[in-house]
């Protein structure tokens, strides 16, 4: 965990990642037609909503923890009275305050130790595509934890794949580690073998149909059982409550 450098993920840093874009420092950067990054951008979003909607609440204080540039956020503030962002890469938070979502004082750079927030201070919080890597679990929830107030809930947007060890396992340790129950959790989208990304990059395909292609990958992979032996990694929602 010393070793670990939360900056570069699989040999690339966040800052190079952030020259390609709000969709290319989130999604796949190898993806210059855009087709690709255009329908897991939707999966995430109808995925995000319906979870937001299916809280029945309105909050009063949101962060989008790793914001990048900002591309879930107008979602996520759409359901808070006022909605914060934290990323550890400056070049993210120059890309968030570009956006224009919420103020730039709003937008704060956080690399190590505590988050710069009190105790209890949200009632949601969102992390998508953050938690790559066991280690970054491990670091960020004990803080997302202390700055969710019971009663609270997160949305993860975060992946399932046994080869970097993000076991189903090994979340629910964590949440359960850190004060958190699951009201919800299964995949969302899967990251080989669609045929919906298929039918979604190929060229017959017009970008109207993005979303219908969306809805139908998220339908066929939350009837998927993700084990042991799955390969590949998988895109999961999870809806999380902090307990008292
Ligand atoms: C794949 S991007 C996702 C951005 C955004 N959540 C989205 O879905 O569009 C990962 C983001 O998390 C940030 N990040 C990575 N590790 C982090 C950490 N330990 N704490 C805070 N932000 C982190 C990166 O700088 C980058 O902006």
């Amino acid at each position: 965990m010393a070793d670990e450098n939360f900056d570069v993920y699989e040999g690339l840093s966040w800052s190079e990642r952030a020259r390609h874009g709000v969709f290319g420092v989130a999604l796949d950067c190898a993806d210059t037609i855009g087709r690709k990054n255009s329908f897991i951008d939707s999966v995430h979003k109808i995925a995000l909503a319906r979870a937001l909607r299916g809280l029945r609440r309105r909050f009063d204080r949101a962060l989008d923890f790793g914001c990048g540039g900002a591309r879930l956020m107008p979602l996520l503030a759409s359901f808070a009275k006022v909605t914060y962002g934290v990323d550890r890469t400056p070049d993210c938070i120059a890309m968030a305050q570009a956006a224009n979502v919420v103020p730039d004082e709003r937008l704060v750079l956080w690399r190590d130790g505590p988050l710069p927030f009190e105790d209890d201070f949200f009632d949601l919080f969102l992390s998508a595509y953050v938690l790559l890597r066991t280690a970054v679990l491990d670091a960020a929830f004990p803080e997302l934890a202390r700055v969710t107030a019971a009663g609270g809930n997160g949305i993860l947007i975060e992946q399932l794949d046994n080869g970097r060890g993000l076991t189903v396992e090994r979340y629910h340790e964590v949440f359960d580690r850190t004060g958190f129950r699951v009201i919800e959790a299964h995949p969302i989208r899967r990251s080989s073998g669609s045929r919906w990304l298929r039918f979604a990059s190929s060229k017959r395909c017009p970008p109207s149909l993005c979303r219908v292609a969306a809805r139908g990958e998220i339908a066929s992979a939350s009837r998927t059982r993700f084990h042991a032996g799955t390969k590949g990694y998988f895109d999961c929602l999870f809806v999380l409550e902090r307990l008292a």
